[in-house]
């Protein structure tokens, strides 16, 4: 069975965007020694999102200028966006949009996953919709070296320590990466 895991870049008091939902506070930090993906990437066979983060990526990157970059970043996997709205698709990027309760979603992402994971890339509220539906087994975090007092929260849900298990503690240069499994 397909594992919903939410992995993102956090800052130290829990946010995960500011307010104008820039990372200038993540691409600051010095990339020496930073975390690998490529191999987290390979173990996931879908990425879940929703549209602010789907916006921002295409607006970052310039995918629908360079959709050639699409494969590149994602290969073959589909991304579900969750959206109420019409959003453009870079060409031949294999985007998938949905939109209601994420347990309606469920069985299409766990199908689409196969013998991988899905990757619930965020933002936060998203992500807590997951956890509301029973569907968030893994939460990792790379924690950087910066505070914003406001801004995208992280995970805004009142999850106890009865629900989370630190299973794992690593250091990449200044990001502490925090791996914890979600109890039921
Ligand atoms: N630090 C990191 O590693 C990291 C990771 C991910 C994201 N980010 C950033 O964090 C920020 C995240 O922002 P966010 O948490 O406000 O947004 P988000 O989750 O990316 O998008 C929220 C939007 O998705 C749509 N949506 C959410 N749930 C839905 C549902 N069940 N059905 C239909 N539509 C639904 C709604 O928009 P519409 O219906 O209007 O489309 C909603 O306003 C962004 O700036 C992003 O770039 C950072």
């Amino acid at each position: 069975m397909p594992k919903f895991i939410y992995n993102s870049a956090t800052t130290l008091d829990g946010y995960i965007a500011d307010a104008d939902d820039s990372l200038d506070w993540l691409f600051a930090v010095p990339e020496e020694g930073g975390e690998d993906m490529s191999g987290f990437m390979h173990a996931m066979g879908v990425l879940v999102e929703g549209s602010t983060t789907y916006e921002w990526v295409l607006r970052q990157e310039r995918l629908l200028e360079e959709p050639a970059k699409w494969q590149g970043f994602y290969g073959d996997r589909p991304t579900y966006v969750f959206t109420t709205r019409e959003l453009p698709v870079p060409d031949g990027a294999d985007v998938r949009f949905v939109s209601g309760e994420v347990s309606a979603a469920l069985n299409v992402l766990r199908a689409a996953a196969g013998d991988r994971d899905v990757w619930v890339v965020g933002g936060g509220e998203l992500a807590g919709q997951f956890f509301d539906a029973g569907a968030l087994d893994r939460v990792i975090l790379s924690v950087a070296p910066a505070t914003l007092g406001a801004g995208a929260p992280l995970l805004p849900r009142r999850i106890g320590p009865d629900r989370l298990e630190l299973v794992d503690v690593t250091r990449f240069g200044q990001f502490a990466r925090l791996t914890y499994d979600v109890r039921t």
